[in-house]
């Protein structure tokens, strides 16, 4: 099986729907449902699925397609990973070939799936591991979570995990590739690049096991020579910058609790989720970074920072938290008790950890406590030296009436002239260009929407009319050329229509016209990349009509079908006429300067048929 068909397959066994439901709300509206785009920011509705086209639209941004192109656009993968993620859900089982890269790194994933199984066997059986076990045990992991998040031991050995793989026909290229082994200077052995650690996966947002951070064994903490945690280093399949450890687990949980506890440690995320907090994930032990934060901010807004804030995390919460406020999320700190980390304070009062969530700073405040704690606020230089603190925190702020809020606070705090410290406020070059080529966005797809005339509009809807009621397009045809249609996509789409009625021969058709053959009579006869282009658009209008259609017109009887038609065909008619006269008016204009009777009559003849044609009734 290819993928293309395994796409077929996955679509025809998923119930768009459902699959939608697991990321955002959607609303029954006639026919179909609805929601707020989660593409674009919206006031109103207009995301809408159409469950019996499978497909979607939203008249607000103007995306749409079926249930692949849904999951690609909300979960930022390509094709191919839309499928992976899909398949399961549908119980189709993907065969890994395909493009050479893609069987690559599916070569990859399959190592580290292997991997996870045999460090999870030996954490489970090997005698080696049994202080391991007792370890984890002692920090209060149950079985379940151990087999739930597949901690794994890694034997004290150089190249167990590497034979096995090489018995599997993998070679040691690809295992070195996998990040499970390294490679000796000078000569080409490989060895294991964890031994003797606990083991703990860590997951894409598809679930697959794309790295491993080892922690050292208790028993060996105080000589081991590398660190507390060693960590697979980037490959092809594990983008360190981008991967949030537990995310996978979390993004439902994220989702429908409307925010995310971030913490610096995996231990901590799976204490947490032991616990029953099934929104927290980690950073692992590093600054969070924009490609983090853009992922997160798919399934909430708000954020909670536990972090560390006494020791060196300092530095990284820091530098995470700045990156936070530019992505414009709610920032929240969450205070822990003195000499406490998240994994500690769950495991031994878990009421206590609720409340300090509870009790979580907003960023700022928390900022205003910390940072002027140690000045004297009523001397110049204090003050001085508060704005110097504050105010490049607060440049960060995209929300300008929050900055403004925050700007109020200080001046209220160091008692002085707020227009005072707007001025000294820094200007964020990264920020402010940010933000206007945000707002120019948020520009430009509303412009596009009231630059689109009323006659496209019009046509749009007396193309969507007909395609949800065929029986009127022999009506159509004969009375409106594809001249009178507006918009070149529209043009384009009648000129469709018309080869699609004549080549089916649909006359006696009362229903609804065939969606896939209408959509294979728009695929066939490609020959340039344009048209490939054009194809596509096409394919999408096609969708967007369906569902227009669906949405509007869902309820109407035959006989308002037809007034509506004729209605729109008598204004898309009059309004052509109304801009070719001008045309013609100005060629006439032209003609006449030149002196060319000839075409000055020719022309003459034409104003004076769309003058009679402008009478007729429809
Ligand atoms: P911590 O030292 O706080 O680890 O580092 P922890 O999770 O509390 O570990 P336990 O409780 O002692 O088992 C936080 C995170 O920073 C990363 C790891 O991801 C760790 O979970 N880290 C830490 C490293 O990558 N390397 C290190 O040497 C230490
Ligand atoms: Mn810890």
């Amino acid at each position: 099986m290819n993928f293309m068909n395994s796409s077929e397959e996955i679509k025809s066994r998923l119930d768009i729907v459902d699959v939608i439901r697991e990321y955002i709300q959607l609303k029954a509206s006639g026919s179909n449902f609805q929601a707020l785009c989660p593409f674009h920011r919206e006031k109103t509705q207009s995301f809408m699925v159409s469950a019996e086209k499978q497909i979607w639209h939203c008249f607000g941004c103007n995306r749409g397609g079926d249930v692949i192109s849904f999951v690609m656009e909300i979960e930022g993968v390509s094709f191919i990973e839309a499928l992976r993620m899909l398949a399961p859900k549908a119980g189709v089982t993907l065969r890994r070939q395909n493009s050479q890269v893609t069987s690559q790194r599916n070569r990859l994933l399959d190592i580290m799936e292997t991997a996870t199984n045999f460090y999870y066997q030996k954490l489970q059986e090997s005698s080696e591991a049994e202080p391991a076990r007792k370890y984890l045990k002692q920090r209060g992991l149950t079985e379940d979570t151990i087999s739930n998040w597949q901690l794994g031991y890694s034997p004290n050995s150089w190249d167990d995990i590497i034979n096995i793989l090489k018995q599997k026909s993998y070679t040691d290229r690809e295992i070195f590739q996998a990040g499970l082994s390294v490679k000796k200077e000078g000569i080409e052995r490989y060895y294991n690049r964890f031994r003797g650690r606990i083991m703990f996966p860590i997951n894409d947002f598809n679930g697959n096991v794309v790295a491993f951070s080892a922690r050292v064994r208790p028993d060996k903490q105080e000589t081991e020579k590398l660190g507390k945690y060693i960590n697979s280093p980037q490959t092809m399949i594990y983008n360190k910058s981008l991967i949030l450890f537990g995310l996978f687990k979390a993004k439902m949980n994220i989702k429908s609790n409307d925010y995310s506890i971030i913490t610096e440690g995996q231990m901590d995320v799976i204490t947490a989720h032991q616990h029953g907090f099934k929104n927290v994930v980690a950073s692992s032990g590093t600054a969070l970074t924009e490609d983090q934060l853009q992922r997160l901010k798919r399934y909430t807004k708000n954020i909670y920072l536990a972090f560390d804030m006494d020791s060196a995390g300092q530095i990284a919460a820091d530098k995470g938290i700045q990156e936070a406020i530019k992505e414009d999320l709610n920032v929240r700190v969450v205070i822990l008790p003195e000499g406490n980390d998240p994994d500690e304070l769950i495991k031994n009062n878990p009421e206590e950890f609720k409340q300090a969530i509870a009790k979580a700073k907003h960023i700022m405040e928390y900022y205003f406590e910390t940072k002027l704690k140690d000045l004297d606020i009523s001397t110049i230089n204090g003050k001085k030296e508060a704005a110097a603190r504050l105010l490049p925190l607060i440049a960060k702020i995209k929300n300008k009436i929050e900055k403004n809020e925050w700007i109020r606070k200080l001046a209220e705090e160091l008692n002085t002239d707020e227009m005072l410290l707007r001025e000294s406020l820094p200007q964020d070059r990264q920020v402010s260009s940010d933000q206007s080529s945000q707002d120019r966005e948020a520009h430009q797809t509303e412009d596009v929407w009231s630059r689109r005339s009323r006659e496209e509009m019009l046509s749009e809807m007396l193309l969507s009319l007909l395609v949800k009621f065929p029986a009127f397009l022999e009506y159509v045809i004969a009375h409106l050329s594809i001249d009178e249609i507006f918009g070149s996509e529209n043009k384009s789409f009648y000129k469709k229509l018309i080869l699609y009625y004549n080549s089916n021969n649909i006359k006696d058709v009362q229903n609804e016209l065939d969606y896939n053959e209408l959509k294979r009579s728009i695929t066939s006869n490609t020959i340039s990349s344009a048209e490939n282009n054009n194809q596509y658009s096409q394919l999408k209008l096609l969708d967007k009509l369906v569902i227009l259609g669906d949405k509007e017109f869902y309820n109407l009887t035959s006989d308002q079908v037809k007034k509506e038609i004729i209605n729109t065909l008598k204004i898309l008619k009059v309004t052509f006429i109304h801009y070719r006269k001008k045309e013609v008016e100005k060629m006439i204009a032209e003609s006449e300067k030149e002196n060319d009777s000839e075409k000055v009559e020719e022309l003459m003849k034409e104003l004076k048929a769309l003058s009679d044609e402008e009478l007729l009734e429809y």
